[in-house]
């Protein structure tokens, strides 16, 4: 059952407490009852090689295993392995911060006003244009630096403060050299110099996403009030499923404006938010091949309704968790938290809330075949947390229970 190159670097976990993952043989996206269905072996090790896991399962099944020759052993003695995290939606290609805008919400200001009177999305698009190359690619690092501490082996990440041609660019090169999975927001925001969003599309698909399709993974539109209406976005994401990208929405924040009904007539990879969808978007969803992206990180931040999860996830739709992170409505990167709101706000088990947040979110990147389990021949990408229990990720709110992120069979942080 070893396998890999001979040669490469070895590194055996063992003695862990727990080991949980998803099932090798589930199929992905997971939906209904399949959801809450992880394995859980105790008293485990995990055996990575040449980046991927080559074995894993109970101790005592271990001597059947030849691990002679080099390798380094981790000692697991008190500790849960998880699949490393997949964060499936953030937006860190962005420089300075909204700390002012926070204060004011804090006040009573609403993030539509915000964002009506040229404030929000449109003041990190400021920020963001007049920095230079080097220090957009500082900035993912960093924040993609944060992530892995919280647990996050692979991350989306968007442009969307740009909104120029070359920083878009720069934005998308900036998450790719950060070795995240790149997005292009082209369709994020009207920025000033164009008057309405029709002439910043014209614009935006003639010069920007020749290229962004070469960059990108996927393409993504906000469609809302303020941003763009369902017509422009049908317009947007045509052209870039042309460009052979895959299609994402934010849909369904504040208003529900027919998102979920263009992302299924388009067959697109994912609609993320959903927190004004109704009853007939979960039911639409449900028998549809496109997931939904739930942010409760976002609908706390912005004290806005969490949305329908535990609706979605009994009708059976394909349910992702991710965090969002952006300067403005989610300034928060860690998916740990994220599990404790799935499980205390939108009523999701903490077994749905795993699978969420690793194999489903790398379905939703098109990584399902690699990604998001522990299982022979996938990428061996694992948190361990220091608990009893793997249970404690989400029922630890705000714990600081990570101890080691491994990725691709390397020790990539330890506390
Ligand atoms: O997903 N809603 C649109 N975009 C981001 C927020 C961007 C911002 O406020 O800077 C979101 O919440
Ligand atoms: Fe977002």
């Amino acid at each position: 059952m070893t396998g890999g190159p001979a040669g490469s670097p070895r590194l055996l976990v063992r003695d862990l407490a727990q080991l949980v993952t998803v099932p090798a043989s589930a199929r992905a996206p997971l939906r209904g009852p399949a959801l809450r269905e992880l394995e859980l072996v105790e008293n485990a090790f995990v055996l990575c090689e040449g980046g991927t896991v080559a074995a894993a399962g109970r101790m005592r099944e271990l001597a059947a295993h030849r691990v002679d020759g080099e390798v380094e052993e981790l000692d697991g003695s008190g500790l849960c392995a998880i699949p490393g995290l997949v964060d499936c939606h953030t937006h860190p290609a962005f420089l300075g911060d909204r700390v002012e805008e926070f204060a004011l919400r804090a006040g009573g200001a609403s993030y539509e006003e915000l964002h009506a009177s040229g404030g929000g999305i449109l003041s990190t698009v400021r920020a963001t244009r007049e920095g230079g190359e080097g220090e957009l690619v500082a900035a993912v690092r960093r924040h993609a630096d944060w992530m892995l501490r919280a647990g996050t082996t692979t991350f989306e990440g968007k442009s969307g403060y740009g909104l120029d041609r070359d920083t878009e660019l720069a934005s998308l090169e900036a998450v790719a050299a950060a070795n995240g999975v790149p997005t292009w927001l082209g369709a994020h925001a009207v920025p000033p110099e164009f008057g309405d969003a029709d002439a910043y599309l014209d614009f935006a698909l003639a010069e920007v996403l020749p290229r962004a399709a070469e960059l990108a993974e996927a393409a993504d539109v906000f469609v809302e009030e303020g941003a763009f209406s369902v017509e422009q976005a049908r317009r947007y994401l045509k052209a870039c499923r042309e460009g052979g990208l895959a299609l994402r929405l934010h849909a369904d924040q504040f208003n529900e404006l027919g998102a979920v009904e263009l992302a299924i007539e388009l067959d697109a990879r994912s609609v993320d938010h959903l927190e004004a969808t109704g009853e007939s978007g979960v039911r639409a969803l449900a028998t549809s091949g496109v997931a939904a992206v739930l942010l409760p990180a976002s609908a706390l931040f912005l004290d806005r309704p969490m949305p329908p999860a535990r609706a979605l996830a009994d009708a059976g739709a394909a349910i992702a968790l991710a965090t969002d992170f952006n300067p403005g409505s989610a300034f928060c990167e860690s998916l740990p938290l994220v599990c404790s709101l799935a499980c205390t706000q939108l009523h999701l088990s903490p077994a749905e809330a795993l699978a969420a947040c690793t194999v489903n979110a790398a379905h939703v990147l098109g990584l399902a075949q690699r990604r998001g389990r522990i299982a022979v021949g996938c990428d061996a990408d694992l948190v361990l947390l220091d608990a009893p229990d793997w249970r404690h990720l989400a029922y630890h709110l705000g714990g600081d229970l990570i101890v080691t992120v491994i990725r691709r069979g390397a020790v990539a942080w330890a506390a």
